[in-house]
This record gives C-alpha cells, structure tokens and sequence, in this order.
C-alpha cells in the first residue's frame, strides 16, 4: 500500500466509504511518530486495549509507533488514502491542510494548561475541527502533550539575543514556527520527527523546541547539552480518522469509540502532565544538561520578541481566531 502514497502534501482522495459487513473484523491502523513511552504512545494503546474488549475483539487496533509505518509528511497522506485509519499528529502539522491550526503554535499564546482546554473544548476547537470537513479527515479528539522548550548544542539561552545566529529544528507544515525563530535571529529548518535525533547528534542544526517526554524519549539530552525551559510554546495533538471510514462504521461501533475517546482523553491528559513531570527529573539527574529555567522578566523579553508574530500571522489565521482566545484570557 506504501508505493501509491504520496510523500509530501495532503492528498484528499479517500476510499468511498462502502459500508462494513456487521460480522466482518474491522481493522484500524493508527500510526504515529512518537515512542510508546510517550502521553501519545500510552494512550493509542490504552485506546486500542479498551476498545478490542468493549468491542469484544470485532475492532481490532493496531498501533504503529515510532514512525515504524509512516513518518511526518506521510502520514496525512496514508490517512486520506485510506492506507491507515487514524494518526495523531500534532496541530503544528495540520497547517498544511488548513492556515488557521496554525494558531495553536503562536509563542506563550495560552499561559497554562486549563487555558488550553477552554479553547480546544470550547468554540476554538470546534472551528478548527470544521476546517477538516473538505479534507476526507474526521477528528474525533484533542490529545495533550505539554509545553515546549529549548534545547541546543552550543549555549545557554536565556536572552533573545542569545539565539543569533542559530539553526533550529522545527515540525514540518507550520510557517509560525519556522518564523518564531526568525523573530529571535535564528534560522528554522522543518524536518519529520523520525530525523531530529541524527540531524541534532551530526550538528547539522544546533537545537530544537520539544517537550520534555519527547525530548526524554528520543534522547535529544544527549545531544543537546543546553536546556532552557521556556515554557514558550504549546504542543497536543489531534487525533483524525479518515472521513469515509468513519461513515462506513456500524453506527454501535462508531458509539463505542467515541466513548472511549473520551475515556482515553481524560486519561492522556493526566498521563501527559505527569510523564513530562517524571522526564525532566530524568533529565536533569542525567548530568547531561545544563538547565536553565527563565524568570518570569526573561519570559517578558521573549513575549516581546514575539510580539510582531501576532501582527504578521493574524490574516493568515483569520482574525476572529486570534482574537477568541485573547479574549477568552482577560
Ligand atoms: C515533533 O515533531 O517534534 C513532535 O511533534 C512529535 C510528536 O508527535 O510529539
């Protein structure tokens, strides 16, 4: 199935969406890019565990991690096509299909998780989910990870100015992101996740933004021997399932899995906070990383820096988008 797919892009062809026989298995494939030890990783399997027994093994969930299946920018394809049957990608990654997710990358945009969730449960998330409608994509979660923060290979960054000069690893699709660094005197450069490890250990780029889990579980502290936490930008995911699938589920099925979404969501965001929690006491008793955590007049002159973003992105994202959460914060 892999030699049809298309690498890079979002197709939206998909299959027509025939509908299941009530006794047939139905098989769904969920890929993703991150290790099983991961908020993301635990909750797809989590997932798949509850539903097989609440299905009593009529759906059986088969999870591909680590980018075993397809990576970054080839997922949304395999997705669309109808090659796997859900992902989870970051909301970075779904600008490709549609400018507005892009909202979620504007740097210190919520100021804590709680702020979060009242977007993304809210109204926000609603009018982001109905940018997926044309795209033969059907979202049925958000899912957590956490705050981003700095790592990289040269030095300590804790002013703006401290950036100059530096080449730093972003997530593929999100021109925010890319620009965020530009706003610092850095350069970005988009890679698939599956790339960063050997990108960062050959010093082809000096740093990258992550979060704590992620980089715990690829290892990136061991490359990266300055860690700032900057708390800077948020990442969570999106959980997507292909539009016709979806349709030609039996409507209990369909029921079934939207129940332990739920279920699961709840959980994952638990899992997420105390899994990062738990990987940066891995990290910082590693030895391998010097820490650096801003004050909160460092963390001012970051938003400043980031100030012109906002200005430069606000058409791109649509206006009333930005605005609803800046006012949902006052
Ligand atoms: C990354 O590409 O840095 C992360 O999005 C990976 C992930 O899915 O957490």
């Amino acid at each position: 199935a892999v030699s049809f797919l298309l690498i890079t892009g979002c197709d939206q062809r998909g299959p027509d969406g025939e509908q299941v026989d009530p006794k047939e298995k139905i098989v769904i494939k969920f890929s993703h890019v991150v290790a099983e030890d991961t908020p993301k990783g635990q909750a797809a399997r989590r997932f798949a565990r509850l539903v097989q027994q609440r299905t009593g093994g009529r759906v059986e969930v088969q999870v591909f991690p680590n980018s075993t299946l397809y990576k970054d920018g080839e997922e949304m394809d395999a997705l669309q096509q109808g090659a796997v049957q859900m992902i989870a990608p970051t909301t970075s990654k779904l600008s490709c299909l549609a400018p507005q997710w892009q909202l979620l990358d504007l740097p210190y945009l919520f100021e804590n998780k709680e702020q979060v969730y009242q977007a993304l449960d809210g109204e926000i998330g609603k009018k982001l989910f109905a940018t997926l409608e044309p795209h033969n994509i059907h979202p049925l979660a958000f899912w957590d990870n956490g705050f981003k923060h700095m790592t990289n290979s040269k030095r300590p960054l804790v002013h703006p100015r401290d950036f100059a000069g530096l080449t730093f690893r972003v997530m593929i699709n999100s021109r925010v992101l890319e620009e965020q660094f530009r706003c610092l005197g850095a350069r970005a450069t988009g890679l698939p996740f599956s790339d960063v490890y050997s990108t960062l250990a050959a010093r082809q780029v000096d740093g990258q933004e992550n979060t704590m889990s992620n980089i715990y579980s690829q290892r990136f502290y061991e490359v990266q021997p300055y860690l700032t936490v900057s708390n800077h930008g948020y990442m969570g995911y999106v959980v997507l399932t292909n539009a016709a699938f979806w349709r030609s589920l039996p409507p209990d099925i369909r029921k079934i899995i939207e129940e332990t979404m739920t279920e699961v969501t709840l959980w994952e965001r638990e899992q997420a906070a105390s899994l990062n929690e738990k990987n940066f006491k891995q990290i910082e008793s590693s030895g391998k990383v010097k820490i650096h955590t801003l004050t909160p007049p460092e963390r001012i002159e970051w938003q400043a820096a980031f100030t012109p973003l906002y200005r430069q992105f606000k058409p791109v994202i649509g206006n009333e988008l930005v605005e609803a959460v800046l006012r949902m914060k006052n």
